[in-house]
């Protein structure tokens, strides 16, 4: 496994291989669990080379706590890339990607960027466009490999592909869980015990909503979703949406013909957690 800081020393190893080598990119903050490791599992059954950058983002962040507090396991999940047999690892560091200017691009995503993540976290997805163009300059991937948890980040990246005219695929990558259905998280190896029991509330919360979402009103299941957040001491919901999934607004009409997934962001502390789950 290679392992590169300097942009410049991985675009010439990048630039030394066969032109025909595929290469699948992973992007990630670090802190791998199994999620990311089923993300590179993927990408190596579709690619010949694969590529997984670490590298935590400071212009995503809205909260500086947050970055602060993010979980940073280098050793850890080097040592894991190995084992899964990965083939390059891109760690820079912050002046390697922002050049001693860490601001983000201003993007237009047609409205996606306004609603849910974007509304709750201003500035977040110039952020993320922001590093992963810049990751996709760099890597010029062939594929590269998004999980559906972060659904909104996937349908903007989708969209940033699109009007940049970037030569990459996106393959989106079904939500890994734990057994008991908690979304994996790199944030989740913060919650207390108290917090890491409850968690599983969020998904069931979700699965039930599915369930109701056949017979009752849009609103009559957000009521609902609220309510039993209401009567949990340790979560407090932040939202709750159902949107269609290709214009993301959240919605309280539902039409035929239309795909509607619903949309959740829970603290657990100073912990936020995002899950999602398909309704129809
Ligand atoms: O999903 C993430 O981990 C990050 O938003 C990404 C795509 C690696 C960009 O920093």
């Amino acid at each position: 496994m290679k392992v590169f800081n300097k942009n410049k020393l991985l675009q010439g190893y990048l630039s030394s291989l066969a032109t025909d080598v595929s290469i699948g990119f992973i992007p990630t903050m670090g802190a791998l669990h199994e999620g990311h490791l089923s993300l590179i599992k993927k990408a190596k059954a579709e690619n010949d080379c694969i590529v997984v950058s670490v590298f935590v983002n400071p212009t995503q962040f809205d909260k500086k706590e947050d970055l602060v507090n993010y979980p940073k396991t280098l050793e850890k999940d080097l040592k894991l890339l190995e084992a899964i047999d990965c083939n390059v690892v891109f760690t820079p560091n912050t002046d390697e990607i922002y050049k001693g200017n860490i601001t983000s691009t201003h993007f237009s995503f047609d409205g996606l960027e306004f609603v849910m993540e974007g509304e709750h976290r201003k500035g977040h997805f110039d952020g993320v466009g922001t590093i992963v163009k810049r990751l996709f300059e760099i890597v010029k991937p062939h594929k590269a490999y998004f999980g559906e948890k972060d659904f909104q980040q996937l349908q903007i990246i989708k969209k940033l592909v699109q009007k940049h005219q970037i030569t990459v695929e996106i393959v989106p990558c079904e939500i890994y869980r734990e057994k008991d259905g908690l979304a994996m998280s790199s944030r989740n190896v913060r919650l207390t015990n108290l917090q890491r029991n409850e968690a599983p509330f969020i998904f069931k919360t979700l699965t039930k909503a599915r369930d109701k979402f056949e017979k009752k009103t849009i609103s009559e299941v957000i009521d609902w979703v609220e309510k039993q957040f209401e009567k949990n001491p340790v979560l407090k919901l932040e939202y709750f949406e159902i949107a269609n999934i290709k214009t993301l607004k959240p919605t309280k009409l539902k039409e035929d013909k239309i795909i509607y997934r619903a949309f959740i962001a829970v603290f657990a502390g100073s912990v936020r957690l995002i899950d999602n789950i398909a309704l129809n």
